[in-house]
């Protein structure tokens, strides 16, 4: 039985308004996967890297396992015993994608061996129950970018219908994370706070936030992009509650000449869009701002990446 190696994207989820829809692939950091199958024997995974001690090698919690798991039994191939090997260069419970990373590699990497018999919404299927495992909810928008690159939109849940936009071309991607913990079960909590209802004026806001990225991203308007980006009304009030100093943070990055700033999926990093070059500059403003109240953060810069799951030999 053949085995493959594979590499896959760190990501961005919601771009601002998108919440549970859009995402981002980014160029890096990835993590790399490595997989076999044998005929007979017990599931295996062994887990190297940065991030390898925040990954469990339980096969019934690490959500690589879990999703190619469910991938054999889709297929009703479970005699099967999972081999793999991790290598965990996306850090976990950032908000950088680092559990739909793990689980759409899983699931590909044992649908590639078998020949590719499932359509991609049965591959997504399979990478949502490691995602679920992972964080406790079923949402694919971190799956979706790190399975096709560039920038998803989740445009029907059943079935899953998934259209690829171009990745955003001439502008930098500034990732900041301030080391604090929300929790072990960090996506759970950022979404246990979310609003269940929302005023109409509220909705109208939104849908036109919205609108302005998806249209912005369609015309290749970086200020457009970014005015929508900006214009989270809904998931952001709520969750910047969970991140300090947060529109502190904002606003200088806006007024640094960022064109958008948002939570980088359920957080706590926080992302801005910034012209080529700007990144350092306003990364650098951005955690002097946190280093004033004692909190370490880290900034890096990033490119929208064109390639989601890629084989490497
Ligand atoms: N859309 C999800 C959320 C992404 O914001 O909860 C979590 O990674």
């Amino acid at each position: 039985m053949s085995s493959i190696r594979l590499t896959v994207p760190a990501t961005i989820a919601n771009l601002g308004p998108g919440f549970d829809l859009i995402g981002m692939a980014l160029d890096r950091p990835r993590d790399i996967v490595e997989v076999s199958l044998e005929e007979k024997g017990e599931d295996e995974v062994k887990v190297s890297g940065l991030y390898a001690n925040d990954i469990p090698i339980d096969p019934n919690r690490n959500s690589a396992i879990v999703a190619a798991r469910a991938v054999l039994k889709k297929l009703k191939k479970e005699n099967f015993a999972i081999k793999m090997k991790i290598i965990k260069e996306i850090p976990t419970r950032r908000g950088l994608g680092s559990s739909g990373a793990s689980s759409i590699a899983g699931a590909y990497a044992v649908n590639y061996i078998l020949g590719n018999p499932l359509r991609i919404e049965e591959l997504i299927e399979c990478a949502t129950e490691g995602e679920k495992i992972a964080c406790g909810s079923p949402h694919i928008d971190n799956i979706a970018p790190a399975l096709f690159g560039g920038i998803t939109f989740i445009s029907s849940f059943n079935p899953i219908k998934i259209i690829k936009l171009e990745p955003i071309r001439n502008a930098e991607i500034l990732v900041l994370s301030p080391k604090i913990e929300i929790g072990v079960e960090k996506t759970k909590i950022a979404r246990e706070i979310l609003p269940k209802e929302i005023m109409l004026k509220t909705m109208i806001n939104q849908v036109q936030s919205f609108g302005n990225l998806i249209i912005g991203l369609m015309k290749k308007d970086l200020n457009l992009i970014g005015l929508g980006i900006s214009g989270d009304h809904v998931i952001e009030p709520a969750r910047a509650k969970l991140i300090p100093k947060f529109y502190e943070l904002k606003s200088k990055a806006l007024e640094n000449g960022a064109y958008g700033f948002s939570i980088s999926g359920a957080g706590p990093s926080v992302f801005a869009l910034v012209p080529k070059g700007e990144g350092k500059r306003i990364g650098e403003i951005l955690s002097s701002i946190l280093k004033e109240d004692g909190i370490l953060s880290e900034y890096s810069i990033h490119e929208n990446s064109e390639d989601g799951v890629k084989l490497v030999s």
